[in-house]
Parts: structure tokens; sequence; C-alpha cells
């Protein structure tokens, strides 16, 4: 240990709670903490804040009916559009300050600044496009782009004229893309033909088109032409594709009017990880989402029209979707996005970047602070980052010590750190701090925010006694909530409430939301968010299943049989471990093991990529047949195995621990 990690271990070790700092809260958008009692006091009427944050072009009836739960309707009957919100309205203040500053890969050579009023005309122009392309309003368009300003151009285009977009990860396979465009029948898609990864061009048009041989039905393809012609691929481009840039200059100058959309039409869909094999298509809404994403983003992240604000994740999950684009971009500040990995071409990359930009907001996640803290502070120490007035971390818990860490050598001891724990069906935010009202106690993401009902409570149902753990539910509805898995509302129901609520009930008192995430109740209301409790794996941040991981393996020539459990990690949180049986005839061999990581990749992409295969003659089994997951995982993590007793086959377990020693 270096001496100044010396003396932040002697001096943040014991301190096990800090004040929100005084500068901050003079400023703060949200400083009052009566904002508690008078959410709750009024709710759900409360949530008009929200709502005000918005520009409507027709005024909603009711803030919330909850007439027909789980199927709760949010601002109803009122009408608006997100691009219209994110952009138009913006126009006559800020029509020449920037709303997207761009920061691509490779360094020095490709950067852009789109003011309002570009974003505006680009914008306009792709809808016009897209219409012109056949486009209409509720057809789903797939955007499978990595982090290039195409994206976002083309999710508030697809927002302008009512179409929902379904942004597929670029880090996805191809059979990936196949799986999501299939089960939305969409029949468009945005793509490019490739982009940098540490400096080299990737080939992602080849990925896109091999995806698009497993789609069911005839697309449209549109795609970004993102690397100059000395880094092009040679791909032809099949019938049905077009080109961005000439579809764009086609339609130079035009304007389209955007269109009312309902508060409860579909903004987007957004497919995330279940128990099952099959992805789930979480349905999003124009209103309530927006109004979620708009409200989180100035009472959590403190976002002001002049900030310039800095989000890390990809636009390809949730926090992108909310906390790159359209939160940000619905309060009129500049947003920044950036293409690149933060240690390319050096680790001071993104040191250098919030330098630049004098960012006012970082919010990362805990798997890339933990990456930050290995690499050692010399790296941000010998930058100026007075610009920073707020961290935010997202994604899994965060250990005490590096959220220490963000907050000394990231936050100079200045910033709040907000800890906020949500997912893909939240929108946005729900158990956080308020940075300029609560007390931030490191590794506790916080209180449920105001206006929300979150409890832990017991197998039964029953909340716990302060100190204990047991299962995060959330009691009452919020406006950012999922309102059902796309096409599939008996799933939705299986998946979020049958659990806590009683189901054959009309009164909303009686449904309860559970996220399926295991919590602590501290003694003074906060939540530490402890993991998921189901068969879902959190690595680096990003939602997996254990069954698609399963099911990819099993694919392979020569497999028999997979499990797949996450052990500890400790960059990544967890890693995928996975456990194979070989089919009669296969040998053990490294070929095997090769094609195995493979197959993962190929089903899901390299985020999936196992970080141990381990062969063995059997695995663990209850004597129901059901496998011991919980014991294979402690065999990953080399922890005390307990009882096994009610093993059919206890012997198995000794083998597979001296294999993994071995390893
Ligand atoms: C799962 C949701 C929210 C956007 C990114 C992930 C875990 C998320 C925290 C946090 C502890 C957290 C939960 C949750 N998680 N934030 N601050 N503390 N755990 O979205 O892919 O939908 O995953 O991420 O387990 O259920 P997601």
């Amino acid at each position: 240990m270096s001496e100044t990690d010396v003396d932040l271990e002697a001096r943040l070790a014991e301190q096990d709670s800090f004040e929100p700092p005084e500068s901050f809260v003079e400023q703060a958008n949200v400083s009052d903490p009566e904002i508690y009692d008078e959410f709750e006091n009024n709710w759900p009427e409360c949530w008009e804040a929200a709502a005000d944050l918005l520009e409507w072009t027709d005024d909603y009836d009711q803030v919330l009916d909850d007439s027909n739960p789980p199927f709760y309707q949010w601002f109803t009957d009122g009408e608006l559009n997100a691009s219209a919100n994110c952009l138009d309205r913006h126009l006559e203040e800020r029509a020449d300050e920037a709303a997207i500053e761009w920061v691509g890969e490779p360094v020095d050579e490709d950067n852009r600044t789109y003011t309002y009023g570009e974003l505006h005309r680009e914008v306009n122009e792709f809808a016009a496009a897209l219409r012109d392309l056949g486009v209409e309003e509720d057809d789903v368009v797939t955007l499978y782009m990595p982090m290039i300003p195409e994206l976002p151009v083309a999710m508030l285009a697809c927002a302008r004229i009512g179409a929902p977009h379904s942004v597929v990860f670029a880090g996805f396979s191809a059979d990936a893309l196949a799986t999501r465009m299939n089960a939305a029948d969409s029949e468009y898609l945005v793509t490019c033909d490739g982009y940098y990864r540490r400096g080299d061009p990737l080939d992602h048009f080849d990925k896109a088109t091999t995806g698009l041989d497993g789609v069911e039905h005839a697309v449209d393809t549109v795609v970004v032409e993102r690397l100059p012609s000395e880094d092009a691929f040679p791909n032809t481009w099949p019938e049905q594709t077009r080109g961005y840039d000439e579809l764009v200059e086609n339609h130079a100058g035009e304007t389209v009017e955007p269109v009312d959309r309902d508060a409860e039409d579909m903004l987007f869909l957004m497919y995330t990880s279940g128990t099952t094999g099959q992805p789930k298509g979480v349905k999003h809404t124009t209103g309530g989402y927006l109004s979620w994403a708009a409200w989180t983003s100035q009472a959590v992240l403190d976002i002001k029209p002049d900030d310039t604000y800095f989000c890390s994740a990809d636009i390809g999950w949730i926090t992108g979707h909310s906390y790159i684009v359209y939160g940000p971009l619905a309060l009129g500040t500049t947003t920044m996005m950036y293409e690149g990995t933060p240690d390319y071409p050096d680790r001071n990359r993104l040191w250098e970047i919030i330098e630049e930009y004098e960012a006012n907001q970082l919010y990362t996640a805990p798997t890339a602070i933990r990456a930050f803290m290995k690499w050692g502070e010399e790296y941000p120490d010998s930058h100026d980052l007075s610009s920073l007035r707020l961290l935010g971390t997202v994604g899994e818990p965060i250990n005490p010590r590096a959220w220490k860490w963000y907050y000394k050598h990231i936050g100079d001891e200045s910033c709040p750190v907000v800890d906020t724990w949500w997912q893909t069906e939240t929108g946005g935010m729900m158990l956080t701090t308020l940075p300029g009202v609560g007390e931030m106690k490191p590794g506790s993401a916080g209180p449920p925010l105001p206006g929300l009902s979150a409890d832990v409570v017991d197998m039964s149902g029953s909340p716990v006694g302060a100190g204990e753990a047991g299962y995060l539910v959330v009691n009452k509805p919020w406006p950012g909530m999922l309102r059902t898995l796309y096409n599939n509302d008996d799933r939705f129901i299986n998946e979020y409430w049958r659990e806590y609520s009683n189901v054959d009930s009309d009164d909303s008192a009686d449904w309860v939301y559970f996220p399926e995430d295991g919590a602590k109740l501290d003694e003074d209301g906060y939540i530490t968010v402890l993991g998921r409790v189901d068969d879902v794996l959190n690595v680096s941040g990003h939602r997996l299943g254990t069954m698609e991981i399963e099911s990819a393996i099993v694919g392979v020539e020569g497999v028999a049989e997979a499990a797949v459990v996450g052990g500890d990690h400790d960059i990544k949180g967890e890693a995928v471990y996975t456990y194979v049986i070989t089919e009669d005839g296969y040998e053990e061999t490294e070929e095997l093991r090769e094609a195995i990581i493979e197959g993962v990749e190929d089903a899901i992409g390299p985020i999936a990529r196992p970080e141990a295969v381990i062969f063995t003659p059997e695995l663990p089994k209850t004597r129901s047949g059901k496998i011991m997951r919980r014991l294979l995982e402690n065999i990953a993590n080399a922890e005390d195995l307990g009882d096994t007793s009610t093993l059919r086959n206890p012997e198995v377990v000794e083998d597979i621990q001296r294999k993994v020693q071995s390893d």
C-alpha cells in the first residue's frame, strides 16, 4: 500500500457516514428535507412535480389510474412527444448550446459537438427518412449501434414519429440481435459498419447481417458509416439496405412535426435477462418514463442546464437511455458520450476527458471504480478534477472501501456520492440519498426516494426488523415503472408481482412489486442492497441469465449438461463459472473448452465469456434432481460448503473442488 492509501484508510476507515458538503447543499436542486413528508402526504399528486418538468400538448386528467393493478396508468389522457421535450422546447434559449459532446475513438481525431439546434436538425432529417422508408407510428425500430451520435439521433427520431425503439447493446452477438428482433416483430434496423475498440476497427455490420439471417421476416436496414474509408471493411450490402448519410442528405433541412403521443403510449422496449432463457421485453411509456427520467436527473444527479454532465455507461443499457439521453436532454443540459474505454490509450483517459470538458457530474459503476482503484490514484491525482460537483454509482453494490476511494480521489471529499439502486424495469432511480439532503453511508444505497415506498420483507411478506436481511419490495406504483413485458402480460405478473401480491385483488394496496433482489434494512431505514436472489448474474454491472448461458453451452457439440454460477471477481464483481459434463465419446479437451467459450460469445456476446470452464463427470444434485447452484457457487468462491447431506451424489463435490483448485 502506498502512503496515501494508508492515510486514507486511517482517516476514512472509521467513518461510516458523511454529511453532504455545505457548498453542494447551498446550490442543490433539492435541499429541503421536508420533501419526504410533503410527497408522502400528497401521494400520488406529488408526481405532478415530475410531470411539470415536461411540456404537454394536452393536459392529463388523472395523475394515477390504479383501478386495474398491476396495469397502472400515469398521467392519463395527457399527450406529449419525447423528442419535442428533449429538443424543440430548448431551442429558443439553447439552440447554440451543446446538447451532446461526443468523444470518439481513435483519440484526437474525431470529437463532435452537437448543439441543440444541430441535434434538432439531424433528428428531424432522420425522422423524415424513417417515414420515407415506411416506418409508421407504433412500428418497433431496432437500433444496434455502439456509442456513436447517430444512436441518440435515431432514438429521438423514432420518438418524434411515435415509433418505439428497441436498442440492442452493440456488444451483444448476432444471435442476441435476432432473438430480440423476432420477439419484437421489428421490421426496421439501424446499425453501423463498424467502430473502434482500443484503436482497432471492429466489423459490426458483419455481425448485424449474420443476425438478420436469423430474423424470420423481411427487414429494412439503415447503415451508419462510422469508419473512415481506410479502415472500412469490404462488406457488400444486401437488398433493402440504405446508407444513413445518403438518407439524411436526401431529407436535408426537412422538419417533421412531433407526433402527439398518449402518456401511456410506448416510448421504447428494452430487452433484459431473466430467469428463463428468453429475454424479457420491458415496456416503457412516454409520459411516465420521461417524467421519471427527468425528475430523478434533476433531484438526484442535480443536473442544471449549464452543466456538462458525464455518464460513462453505454446507451445500449437502461442507464444510458435514462441518464445519457432522455433525462439530461429533457432538462436541456450538455450530456457527454464517450465511445472508448477508460484505459485506452492509457489509464488517464477518463480523467483527461473530465478535465478537458470540465464535467460537473460523473455517473459510473462500481466495477469501473474497482478498476480505477487497482490502477492507482496517481492517474486521477495528476488531473484537475475540480469541475466535479457530484459523483454517482449504479449497477451493483459498492463496497465501502471503493466508495471512500471514489469520494476521496475523484471527489476530493467535496462531492456527494449517490449510490443509486434501480433496474431496467424501474425506468429510473429508486433507492438513493438525495445529495443535497441525506447523510451518505458507504455501502448502503439509502432510503427510497420521496414518494416511493419500499420495504425489506421475509419469505411470507412480513417486514423484517431493523438490522435484518430479507427481500426488497416496492409497495406503491411510480411513474417510471415498466407497464408490462411486451406481448406477455402473464409473464409480467408472474415475474414481478405474484410473489408478494394478492393477485386476485383489484385493490392496488394488495399489489407489491418484487425486484428479485435481497436487501438489509438498516436501523435508520436505509436499505443495503445485497444482490439478485434469482438465477441472474451481475457481471461488471451487466445482467446475465444463467439459463441463457447454459443453453448456449448445451448447444455446443460434445456437451451433455451444463450449470452456470457466479464466482467472486475483483473487478467484475461476479464472473461466469461453468461446470460442464461431456457427452459420451467426447474428451475433456482444450478444444472443447474453447468451443464452449466461443459458443457463449456467439449466443450472447463477449460480456458473458466464461472465466472458467470446469469439466466434471456429474453435477451436485438434490435427491429430487435439482442442480445445487449454491454449492457450485461456494466451490467457485472456495468457501465452506456447509451441509451437503441432502445431496444425492456428495462424492462429486470433492472431485469438482479438486479440479477448481488445480485450475
Ligand atoms: C440489478 C438491475 C440500474 C441500471 C443498471 C443495471 C443491481 C443496480 C444497484 C445498486 C446494488 C444494484 C440489482 C438490480 N443493482 N444498482 N446501486 N446497488 N445493486 O440495470 O441490468 O436492470 O440490473 O442491478 O441487483 O436488480 P439492470
